[in-house]
């Protein structure tokens, strides 16, 4: 039987900017979602890059005196350094100045003409460069993008995507696909915009070079979020050889800032190239830092990898989804990371595995023991441990990650509760047969405890299962019943979460 299959993106990023936060997020919710994906045996495809084409990327050469091609080969290896210092498991990472991505959106460029869905006119409004996005008269605050971005006035030639012609199958489509745009509350900011009418679309510039030119126009280069959005399907074979079976069950995390184009002008192009839309695209919120809006200009700018150094790579990726449901804003301090990092990492989890395993070590030699009879306390522990994953599956489902985290910290909970009920340190000496049972029931919990966590905290939960003894082959889902062996030798434990002092 083959097995299903999952295709998960991340935003491609701009390269005239340094790796910050909101990079990270994105980056760090997609492998969590393909990792427990992977691990749940889907056939799994995870894919980041850089958006490399634009007025601003050309703009940024030219103020650091560099050629535009020197610029974005340097600026893509700091996002592809930062992936893999995040411990990102993505499968590819994709750049727009790549030939099977220019291939792919003038084949999407032909396709769309060829449909009759871009004419030649001329443009003429507002243009914000930050945004690489128009605006009418009627959405500019104060004389601003909404972004708060400096917009210009552009008039020059252009092609255009019948974009107008879209708003009633747009809607349809919405409709009949609710869970397309999420959260709901995204969904319906989205469908309210739509439903305010849409003009055609500007899809080309003349003004600079810095782009995929126009099949049989060079004087025009694509607009660089046709170009961008299209990356998505380049990384999946398109145009020779598109992989179907991803893109029924793809998912493209965003920021709220960039929802518009990837749930109104993205589904719009492909449905016009004759395409279906991705699965779902899933708007998150912003960062802000110690309670102030993160700017360049303030300064706040929050470098992951900075974070990364200071706390390590899973207290961090921890921290990132514990503190607010995803899709909501959040505020980074530095008080609630180490908050989190003592209280749920140390003290909680890290504690659990740290006092089961000395124990085993100085008094069972490090041996795993074979259980006897289970009392009632100990079947409701391993039941709940057993309910686990599909919990966690549903969860992983909604990009509820904090509902994961509910589901996971409340069975280490129960399970530190057990010890102190338990008291394995009285049972030593009173209960041998009693002593065995409770130390292979903890083995197991803490063996799907860590399991369950392998998606967000891939490096402690690694080790844990090394300490457990469990092999590399039965750490996937499918081993899930699998328990821990009587028999094994563990090797000598090691705290995995230090305790943060100052
Ligand atoms: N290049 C486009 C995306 C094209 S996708 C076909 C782009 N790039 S970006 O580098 O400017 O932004 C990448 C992501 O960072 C966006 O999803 C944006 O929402 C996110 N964030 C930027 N600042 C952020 C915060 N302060 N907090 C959370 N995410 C933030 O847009």
């Amino acid at each position: 039987m083959s097995k299903p299959a999952f295709y998960v993106t991340t935003p491609i990023y701009y390269v005239n900017d340094r790796p910050h936060l909101g990079h990270a997020y994105t980056t760090i919710a997609a492998d969590v979602i393909a990792r427990f994906k992977r691990l749940d045996g889907y056939r799994v495809m995870f894919l980041t890059g850089t958006d490399e084409h634009g007025q601003k990327v050309q703009k940024a050469a030219v103020a650091r005196g560099m050629e535009t091609k020197d610029l974005v080969d340097e600026v893509s290896e700091n996002f592809r350094d930062l992936a893999v210092q995040l411990h990102a498991s993505h499968d590819d990472f994709i750049r727009t100045t790549e030939k099977r991505h220019i291939k792919a959106v003038q084949a999407l460029w032909k396709e769309l003409n060829g449909r009759g869905q871009i004419y030649l006119g001329h443009y003429e409004g507002w243009y914000s460069e930050r945004d690489e996005a128009f605006f009418a008269e009627s959405e500019l605050i104060d004389g601003k993008a909404p972004s708060g971005a400096e917009v210009h006035w552009m008039k020059e030639p252009s092609y255009f995507f019948r974009l107008s012609a879209w708003q009633e199958p747009l809607l349809k489509f919405y409709k009949e696909n609710p869970s397309f745009i999420v959260p709901e509350t995204r969904r319906n900011e989205v469908i309210r915009f739509v439903e305010g009418g849409l003009t055609d679309l500007s899809i080309s510039r003349t003004s600079f070079s810095w782009g995929i030119p126009v099949p049989n126009d060079p004087q025009h280069v694509i607009y660089v979020w046709l170009d961008a959005l299209t990356n998505y399907l380049t990384a999946i074979g398109y145009p020779d050889s598109l992989d179907e079976m991803l893109w029924k069950d793809s998912l493209h995390l965003v920021g709220k800032d960039i929802l518009r184009f990837h749930a109104v002008y993205w589904p719009a192009f492909l449905m016009a190239a004759g395409l279906r839309p991705p699965k779902q695209v899933f708007a998150h919120g912003w960062w802000t830092n110690e309670g102030q809006k993160i700017s360049k200009s303030v300064g706040n700018v929050i470098d992951p990898l900075a974070l990364i150094q200071t706390y390590g790579i899973d207290p961090f990726r921890y921290f990132l989804f514990r503190e607010v449901p995803f899709g909501q804003d959040a505020d980074f301090s530095h008080a609630a990371l180490i908050g989190r990092l003592n209280s749920d990492l140390a003290n909680s989890y890290g504690n659990l595995v740290q006092r089961v395993l000395s124990f085993i070590q100085k008094n069972l030699n490090g041996l795993i023991p074979q259980p006897h009879e289970y009392s009632a306390d100990d079947n409701a522990l391993l039941h709940k441990g057993n309910d686990l994953l599909a919990l966690v599956r549903q969860d992983i489902e909604r990009l509820a990650f904090h509902r994961a985290f509910d589901h996971i910290w409340s069975l280490i909970g129960d399970a530190n509760r057990y010890v102190d009920e338990e008291k394995p340190w009285v049972l030593k000496s009173e209960d041998e047969k009693r002593l065995q049972t409770v130390l292979y029931v903890l083995l197991e919990t803490i063996r799907k405890i860590a399991l369950m966590t392998q998606p967000f905290l891939p490096e402690s939960s690694s080790r844990i299962l090394d300490q457990i003894g469990v092999p590399r082959n039965e750490r996937e889902y499918a081993s899930w019943l699998s328990p821990v062996r009587p028999g094994t030798i563990l090797p000598m434990p090691y705290a995995v979460f230090p305790r943060w002092v100052k």
